[in-house]
């Protein structure tokens, strides 16, 4: 029932509605090109660090070199965990989704901020770099307590991407790893207005702290529907076992109306360029690694899909090597989605700081199509059923 005067169009999954007007990212689906802040995604991942990258999505221009050493300076002071969080971490069941693990931390962080809602848009960014800084720690940490190992301390002087490796594995990584780590970070770091990065803005717009806007977005980006293709791709990678069967995988997959994961996107109807990037990557760490076999049946996966799939705008997209190159550098594979979050935070913070800039809270409608005016019936009159 609706006593609308005018047509109301629904837009379902909000297929291209806009909800504003931004500077942080451009994807151009049909030519595979993606910028970040004007800049393409090949030349930050051929020139750039993670967190020049991180940077240049939160402050809109790359930074002088003294702008660049003073954010990482910050970035590192921000890598310890207050001893409440620590100790949180190891009072959580060691069989906990480290997702649910990493949006509970995330939460407990602003209970250890003296002050954490604040309507000062460079104080709101500092917070959002405190919980960058420590996102790694955490998922380092909670990765050892559940295997029975004390958390490794953040090293100040390494990088992002190494200090991340380092605290999971207790090993200073190979120098190879830690680039394609940092690479990988990169590649992940933005992406316009995806589903977590609408729940990030959302939360924004209610003028809520920090704290609850990242959280929001770890939430919506838990979902298998977001963040977890990764996984499913090496899933079916390491299930096929051998490129001879890749083959016959695809084409019973098809038969059977599965989707090949690591393919097909909603924006891209070409080649996703983060994946060009990736497969480059992965091949050179593969055969460092001696992962030849791996490796060869997720290019023998790609070229069969590709194949069959051969006249549909369906590609394969960032995740068909992520889950792959994660492998291969010792992130076990519950961790894929925390790390795509630990960098990913980087965009959710570009976005809402300016959406806040001339913030309008968001407040869809719902076309109401049930009844009105019913009368009350009690309780005792309702019958069984
Ligand atoms: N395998 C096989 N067929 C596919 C695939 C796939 N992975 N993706 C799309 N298709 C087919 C569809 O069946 C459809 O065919 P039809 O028209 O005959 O029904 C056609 O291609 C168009 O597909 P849509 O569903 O319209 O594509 P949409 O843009 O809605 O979906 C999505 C995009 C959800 C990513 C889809 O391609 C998919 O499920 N892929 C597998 C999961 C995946 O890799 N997700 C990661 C995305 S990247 C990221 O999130 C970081």
């Amino acid at each position: 029932m609706s006593s609308l005067k005018e047509p109301v169009v629904i837009h379902k999954g909000l297929d291209n509605v806009y909800v504003k007007e931004s500077k942080v990212c451009f994807i151009d689906g049909e030519a595979s090109k993606l910028f970040y802040r004007g800049y393409s995604i090949e030349d930050l991942a051929e020139h750039s660090t993670f967190e020049e990258t991180a940077y240049l999505l939160v402050n809109g221009k790359l930074p002088t070199r003294q702008q660049l050493q003073d954010f990482g300076k910050l970035i590192s002071s921000h890598r310890t965990l207050e001893p409440g969080v620590l100790q949180l971490l190891r009072s959580f069941p060691t069989t906990s989704d480290p997702m649910d693990v990493l949006r509970t931390a995330i939460s407990a962080l602003g209970l250890y901020d003296p002050q954490p809602a604040t309507d000062n848009i460079n104080e709101r960014t500092d917070k959002a770099l405190r919980i960058l800084a420590k996102t790694p720690t955490i998922i380092a940490a909670f990765d050892r307590l559940r295997n029975g190992r004390e958390p490794v301390s953040p090293q100040l002087n390494l990088s992002h991407a190494a200090n991340f490796l380092h605290m999971l594995t207790g090993k200073m990584p190979d120098p190879y790893d830690a680039h394609v780590m940092d690479v990988a970070l990169i590649l992940h770091a933005e992406h316009e207005m995806n589903a977590s990065t609408f729940s990030c803005t959302v939360t924004a717009s209610t003028m809520a702290d920090m704290y609850s806007i990242i959280t929001s977005g770890i939430g919506t980006l838990r979902g298998p529907l977001h963040g977890g293709a990764n996984e499913a791709a090496l899933k079916t990678v390491i299930e096929v076992g051998d490129p001879s069967r890749a083959e016959e995988y695809v084409t019973r997959a098809l038969a059977e109306k599965k989707r090949i994961m690591g393919f097909g996107h909603r924006i891209y109807k070409t080649w996703d360029p983060r994946y060009v990037i990736l497969k480059k990557l992965g091949a050179e760490l593969a055969s460092k690694k001696g992962e030849t076999k791996l490796f060869g049946t997720a290019v023998a996966i790609e070229q069969s899909a590709l194949r069959h799939l051969a006249g549909l705008p369906v590609f394969p997209n960032v995740d068909s090597y992520s889950g792959v190159v994660f492998h291969m550098l010792g992130i076990p594979t519950d961790l894929f989605t925390p790390v795509f979050a630990m960098s990913r935070i980087a965009g959710w913070t570009a976005h809402a700081i300016e959406y806040l800039e001339g913030n309008r809270l968001i407040r869809p409608k719902a076309l109401y199509v049930g009844q009105t005016s019913l009368p009350y019936i009690p309780l005792d009159a309702r019958g069984t059923r």
